[in-house]
């Protein structure tokens, strides 16, 4: 059986429920998943494929993410990834904005290109942020600042794309030997 990681970063859960559901719904195509956080992977040795998920703040990765990238950087030339990003915080603001700073933000990490990427709208929620989004967003200058709470993720768009990732992870698979 295929054995598939998907390790993720977060700081309010929301994209650790987005892994969860890519996940359930690769373990439907018949793949054998582990979910972890990005900061419990110690290596990627005995998965056939990985899938990272991060979420976007200033239009960077989430720290986790960058440094299983970095340090997984020569296992990852033979190791087929995806990785999706939780980028806007609400369906209306589109995800163009978002999905150019995952470009750039990649673009800037030694690793190879992902077989597959992908941004979906996250959540938001001024209530629980930590001190220092909460200092970020109380900028006048800041675009989240006087937002309301969202989630739009959408989880049939997520779930979709699940779906299809078994074909560029599998083709990506090294032949046998
Ligand atoms: C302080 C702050 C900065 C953010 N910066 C960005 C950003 O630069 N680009 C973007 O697309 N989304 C940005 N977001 C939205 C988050 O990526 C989104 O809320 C995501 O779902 C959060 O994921 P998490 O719950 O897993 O931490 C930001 C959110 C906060 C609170």
């Amino acid at each position: 059986m295929t054995q598939v990681l998907v390790a993720y970063g977060t700081r309010y859960g929301s994209t650790r429920e987005v892994a969860c559901t890519v996940a359930a719904t690769l373990g439907e195509q018949g793949m054998d998943t582990d979910v972890k956080q990005a900061r419990e992977v110690r290596s990627l040795e005995g998965y056939d494929a990985v899938v990272l998920g991060t979420p976007l703040y200033m239009g960077a990765l989430h720290k986790d993410v960058r440094a299983l990238l970095e340090k997984n950087r020569v296992a990852l030339e033979h190791t087929p990834f995806a990785l999706f990003a939780l980028g806007p915080i609400k369906a209306d603001d589109g995800i163009d904005g978002s999905r150019a700073q995952l470009i750039e933000a990649l673009a800037k990490l030694p690793v190879p290109t992902p077989a597959a990427k992908a941004v979906f709208v996250g959540a938001y929620d001024p209530t629980r942020l930590g001190f220092k989004d909460k200092m970020i967003t109380a900028l006048p200058a800041s675009p989240l600042h006087g937002e309301v709470a969202h989630d739009d993720r959408d989880w049939q768009a997520i779930r979709a794309w699940a779906r299809e990732l078994v074909e560029p992870l599998t083709r990506a698979m090294a032949p046998a030997i």
